[in-house]
């Protein structure tokens, strides 16, 4: 079955990651899961716990998926949630904080999100990898749901 990102269920995917200082540990992590399901990831730093700022590197992350490099990208920061923020700016982009299996999986369902944040300071590496499962494996509801993220698409047309 072929999903709404444009990849099989199943498939290895090429995925962008990256994090800011906090979510830095976490981030280290998210490559090995993501590696250990059989993606391919490209990592855009940080490259350490020193200070940087997080728009940086959702910028970066958010214009290559946006740009159909990749269909999906993980950030990571403190909270996830100035990576989203940040993200969203982005046209194209659908960035969901999740920090539990059920919010990453109706993201998907139906927001048909492309981007994940996770919050590096409040989530543990195991559940983080159940977060990251049920993001990447659930597909797109559609129907009455597309209807609704194309008008998303409308309100970023009317702002440019
Ligand atoms: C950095 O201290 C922190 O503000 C950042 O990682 C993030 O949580 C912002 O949303």
């Amino acid at each position: 079955m072929r999903v709404a990102s444009g990849h099989a269920e199943g498939e290895a995917m090429r995925i962008y990651l990256g994090s800011d200082h906090a979510g830095f540990e976490l981030k280290e992590q998210v490559r090995g899961i993501l590696e250990g399901f059989g993606h391919e990831v490209v990592d855009v730093g940080t490259s350490s716990e020193d200070s940087v700022d997080y728009p940086d590197y959702a910028e970066t992350v958010a214009r290559a998926v946006a740009a159909g490099d990749a269909p999906f990208g993980v950030l990571i920061c403190g909270t996830g949630i100035g990576m989203a923020m940040a993200a969203n700016k982005v046209p194209g982009i659908r960035a969901v904080q999740a920090s539990d299996p059920e919010m990453a999986r109706m993201g998907r369902l139906h927001n048909n999100a492309n981007i994940l944040t996770l919050p590096g300071r409040y989530i543990d590496r195991d559940r983080a990898a159940e977060v990251l499962s049920t993001f990447l494996e659930t597909p797109f509801e559609g129907g009455r749901h597309q209807r609704r993220v194309d008008k998303i698409g409308r309100i970023e047309q009317s702002s440019e």
